[in-house]
């Protein structure tokens, strides 16, 4: 017969860049149960959480001097044995040319020491009732809110809260001046000492950051993720939970000295001594609302785009979408799955096997291979 032998040959292996696994290579699919430990590659992907309030659109519905000058005094306790003259008042304009008397709202997310201020309830007892929004422009996955104020004490009662579309808002956190008052005032059993969370999405009433003191720069930390059931890996009900695109805190009453209480609560506010209603405003000196893109795991940079003014999901383990919620054309070999801290899901391609034969007198070719579609 022939001269030569026929050279066998086989192909296994057709690497074709970029474009997934090969057939006879172990799956990871088909490794699973997973081990606890997770080994790093194996993992979902995260963007890092940022301060998104830098970023965000922020209103408040009053603001101090906005209708020309006011006077306003920072509480001190012992007023009784202040010097005559008030040494401790100011005055707020926002008109004025002096930036060292505007307060606007912007303050609060400028990263300065600079304040936001409501007006004093010498203006009137509506003034309890203020609510701040921020817009972050598109939804993100809110980790922590952390509040400080600046020559006010903290908010008394007021609630926390988001919304995905800017009309429908649900409450995050309640806080109030006393655990009395989440009972009586938002119909809640009140949750002593540091706050804590028995469940993912559980909606808590907090005396803890309501407190008189300090007079001054006091801060509230409020966590939406850390110390919740799933926090290690998160459950749908907390990626829910923790969604949100408007943030918005509804102040509405102002801390007061517990002498001052009483005297607030029975007179008219025109019989009170004006220095008294004078001291009793909401100061905000910084808002940071720490979140990420919602990148169901597999994207771990979701950089800002100034032309858009959005952030979008740099997308891995071929998936596509702008919130890498599906997989690419072509990795369809599997449903699309969410990458956890433990798991990364990846999609992956359709494999189409193949056998290349080629008769030639000298040669037997037989390539087998397999290869995953790249579109
Ligand atoms: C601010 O808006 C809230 C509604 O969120 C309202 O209840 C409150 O009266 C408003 N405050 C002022 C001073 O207009
Ligand atoms: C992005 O935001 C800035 C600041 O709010 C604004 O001036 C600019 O017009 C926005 N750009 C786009 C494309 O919306």
């Amino acid at each position: 017969m022939g001269r030569a032998p026929w050279l066998p040959l086989l192909l296994l292996a057709v690497a074709l860049s970029r474009c997934g696994s090969l057939l006879g290579q172990p799956r990871r699919s088909q490794q699973r149960p997973q081990q606890q430990q997770a080994a790093p590659q194996q993992r979902g992907l995260f963007p890092a959480v940022l301060n998104l309030a830098s970023n965000a659109l922020i209103t408040a519905n009053a603001t101090c001097g906005e209708r020309g000058p006011q006077m306003y005094c920072k509480l001190v306790e012992h007023v009784s044995r202040q010097p005559a003259r008030n040494p401790q008042c100011r005055i707020c304009d926002q008109r004025s040319r002096n930036p060292n008397l505007r307060h606007p709202i912007s303050n609060a997310i400028d990263g300065k020491n600079t304040w936001w201020q409501s007006p004093s309830i010498q203006n009137g007892i509506e003034y309890h009732y203020v609510t701040i929004t921020l817009d972050l422009r598109q939804v993100f996955q809110i980790a922590y809110v952390i509040v400080k104020a600046a020559n006010s004490p903290r908010p008394g009662n007021w609630i926390l809260e988001r919304s995905l579309d800017g009309n429908n808002y649900e409450p995050w956190q309640y806080h109030a001046i006393t655990d009395t008052e989440c009972l009586t005032r938002y119909n809640i059993t009140p949750r002593t000492g540091p706050p804590s969370y028995a469940k993912d999405d559980e909606v808590i009433c907090t005396s803890y950051y309501s407190k008189i003191h300090p007079l001054e720069n006091g801060e509230i930390h409020t966590s939406l993720i850390n110390g919740r059931p799933s926090a290690d890996d998160p459950s749908p009900t907390l990626l829910e939970f923790t969604s949100a695109r408007y943030i918005r805190l509804r102040f509405q009453r102002i801390r007061t000295l517990n002498a001052d209480l009483m005297m607030l609560a029975h007179r008219d506010l025109n019989e009170i001594d004006p220095i008294v209603t004078r001291r009793y405003y909401y100061s905000v000196k910084d808002i940071s609302a720490g979140g990420m893109c919602i990148c169901y795991g597999h994207a771990k940079a979701c950089p800002f785009n100034p032309a858009t003014n959005r952030s979008f999901c740099a997308c891995e383990h071929n998936t596509c979408g702008e919130s890498c919620n599906r997989c690419c054309p072509g990795f369809n070999q599997r449903p699309w799955q969410a990458g956890t801290f433990l798991v990364k899901h990846e999609c992956e391609g359709t494999v189409i096997a193949f056998l290349l034969i080629v008769h030639h007198p000298n040669i037997k070719l037989i390539i087998a291979s397999s290869y995953t579609t790249c579109i």
